[in-house]
């Protein structure tokens, strides 16, 4: 038997679980996901409006915070702000997921964990993302993600398929000895 096949095959296959388990792990995930704008804005009405403002531009007050005010999404904070999508869209997810208590000493409103709570599904979180963007004049493009996912498809195929032939190869070696 032909040990350096078997050892190919395995360390291959173990590459596609690593992959696939990397797809399945990511995509998923709002940051990543094409929130479409229109569905966004619908939430955003719903659930978002409520301490944000009807266009998320307007300073709601919030006592107890040190800032006074829940922060405008419309412009929103610049350290948070990207003209790439993937990026804009990476740095608010965050606080969609997770929440976030703003600084001071009792503040009365609090960013929520939609996504923890299982409040919001990631396909929501990820309208609502587009929706935060588009108030910022960014496009959430489905370019990138979709090159990414295609990108990882590809891996994957190949992955499995060299797997599947070394595989192959290892018995046809046996059968010859
Ligand atoms: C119960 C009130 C409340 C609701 C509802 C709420 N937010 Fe927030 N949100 C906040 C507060 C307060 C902060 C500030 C958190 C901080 O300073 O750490 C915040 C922060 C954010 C931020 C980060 C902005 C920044 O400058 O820090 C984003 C993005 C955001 N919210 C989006 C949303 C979206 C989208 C929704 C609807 C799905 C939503 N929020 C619903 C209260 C709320």
């Amino acid at each position: 038997m032909r040990k350096e096949y078997v050892l190919i095959a395995a360390i291959l296959l173990c590459l596609a679980v690593f992959a696939a388990g990397g797809a399945a792990g990511n995509f998923p995930k709002a940051a990543l996901l094409n929130g479409d704008r229109g569905r966004g804005a619908a939430l955003f009405t719903n659930i978002c409006s409520r301490c944000h403002g009807p266009m998320g531009t307007d300073h709601v007050l919030n006592p107890g915070s040190a800032d006074g005010t829940v922060p405008p999404l419309g412009p929103i904070d610049r350290a948070l702000f990207s003209r790439d999508p993937d990026t804009f869209a990476t740095r608010i997810d965050p606080f969609l997921q997770h929440g976030s208590a703003p600084e001071g000493p009792n503040p009365s409103l609090r960013m929520l964990p939609f996504g923890d709570s299982g409040t919001l599904s990631q396909a929501q979180i990820a309208d609502a993302e587009a929706y935060v963007m588009g108030l910022n004049g960014v496009d959430r493009s489905p370019i990138r993600s979709l090159l990414l996912a295609a990108v990882s498809y590809v891996i994957l195929a190949a992955a499995l398929w060299i797997a599947i032939c070394a595989a192959l190869l290892t018995q046809r070696g046996k059968l010859k000895r």
